[in-house]
C-alpha cells in the first residue's frame, strides 16, 4: 500500500484531505502538523523520512497570514521557502512525489484574462513572494507538482465566510471590496482534486510542473458576500467598496482568476462552479 504524508494537517486543506481519507482505499495517510512535524525543523524532518516509508508528500502546510506577514517576514520565509527546500531535499533522498501548494498571490494582477501557468509572475506582497520562492526550491526537483490556487475556504479554520457570517451576528451592514476580482476555492473541492491527481499518478507518470485550481466562475469579494448572505437567508446589507477605502498592510491582486485548462486537460477533472461548491459548504457548515 502505497503512503502520503500530509504535513500541516489541521489548516483548512488538510483537515478536507482529512475528512475523505477514510474512503479512499489503497493508501494509507500520514497526517502532521506542527506539534508533530515541524517542516522548519530538518532534524524532525530527517528523522521522520528515516522511520516512515513515504510514497507521496502532499504540504498543505504554510504560513498564511498574509497581512501579518508584512511585519514577520523571516518567519513567513522561513515556512513558505526555506522549509519547502527542506522537504524537497528529503523527497529528492527517499524519490518521493511532492505536490505542494502555492497561490494566486505569486500574480500582480495586471491580467485582463485569466492567468495561466506561463504568466509572468511578480508578487505585491512578502506572502506571495515567499511563496513564490518555494515554488523556485520545488521546482528544482523534477518530482514536484504545484498547485496554485485562490481564495480558499473551508468550515474549518479561519476564512471569508466565517468572518461575514461572524460579522453579520452584530452588523446590520457591511462595506466590501467590488474590485478586487477572482475565484474562490471550496477546499473539499481541491482535496478531491489532489486525491484524482495521486491517483491518475500511480497508472500514468507523475504529470510534474505547476498547475492552477480554483473553482469555475469569476466574482468579487463584494459578489461573494452577497451570495453567502443570500445563500444562508442572512439579513445584512453588503455595501461595494474600493480598495482604497480598506487598506491592509499587503497589497493584493486587483485580478486573479486562474485559468484551469492545464489542470483540467491533464488530468481529466471536473471542477464545480463556485456558488454550487459555495452552497455546498454552507450546508456543512449549517450541520456543525
Ligand atoms: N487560505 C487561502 O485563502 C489560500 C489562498 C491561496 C493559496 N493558499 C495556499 O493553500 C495552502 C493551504 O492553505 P490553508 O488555508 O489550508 O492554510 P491554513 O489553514 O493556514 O493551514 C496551514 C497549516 O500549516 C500549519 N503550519 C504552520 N507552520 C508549520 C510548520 N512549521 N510545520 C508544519 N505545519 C505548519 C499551520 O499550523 P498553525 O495553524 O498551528 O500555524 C496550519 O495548520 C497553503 O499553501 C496556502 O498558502 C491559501
Amino acid at each position: 500500500m502505497k503512503s502520503i504524508l500530509v504535513t500541516g494537517a489541521n489548516g483548512q486543506l488538510g483537515k478536507e484531505i482529512q475528512n475523505i481519507a477514510s474512503d479512499i482505499n489503497n493508501f494509507n495517510f500520514i497526517f502532521s502538523d506542527v506539534n508533530s512535524l515541524d517542516i522548519t525543523n530538518e532534524a524532525e524532518l530527517s528523522l521522520f523520512f528515516e522511520k516512515n516509508s513515504i510514497d507521496y508528500i502532499i504540504n498543505c502546510a504554510a504560513y498564511t497570514a498574509v497581512d501579518k506577514a508584512e511585519s514577520e517576514k523571516e518567519l513567513c520565509n522561513k515556512i513558505n521557502s526555506i522549509a519547502v527546500k527542506n522537504l524537497v531535499s528529503f523527497a529528492q533522498e527517499y524519490n518521493i512525489n511532492f505536490i505542494t501548494i502555492s497561490t494566486d498571490y505569486v500574480f500582480d494582477g495586471t491580467n485582463h484574462k485569466p492567468y495561466t501557468e506561463n504568466d509572468k509572475t511578480s508578487p505585491n506582497s512578502i506572502y506571495g513572494a515567499s511563496k513564490l520562492t518555494g515554488e523556485s526550491e520545488a521546482l528544482k526537483y523534477e518530482k514536484t507538482i504545484i498547485i496554485r490556487t485562490s481564495w480558499l475556504y473551508s468550515h474549518y479554520g479561519a476564512n471569508f465566510i466565517k468572518t461575514m457570517l461572524s460579522l453579520s451576528e452584530t452588523r446590520n451592514e457591511l462595506n466590501v471590496i467590488f474590485d478586487q476580482i477572482g475565484t474562490p476555492t471550496y477546499a473539499a473541492d481541491l482535496a478531491e482534486a489532489i486525491i484524482e491527481i495521486i491517483r491518475y499518478s500511480e497508472n500514468n507518470e507523475f504529470a510534474a510542473g505547476i498547475y492552477n485550481y480554483s473553482n469555475e466562475g469569476v466574482t468579487s469579494w463584494y459578489d461573494f458576500a452577497k451570495t453567502i448572505f443570500r445563500i444562508t437567508n442572512t439579513n445584512c446589507k453588503v455595501l461595494p467598496i474600493e480598495t482604497k477605502d480598506y487598506p491592509t498592510p499587503a497589497a493584493r491582486p486587483h485580478y486573479s482568476v486562474l485559468n484551469k485548462s492545464k489542470i483540467k486537460n491533464t488530468f481529466n477533472l471536473f471542477i464545480p462552479y463556485w456558488e454550487d461548491s459555495l452552497a455546498e459548504c454552507l450546508k456543512e457548515h449549517r450541520k456543525k
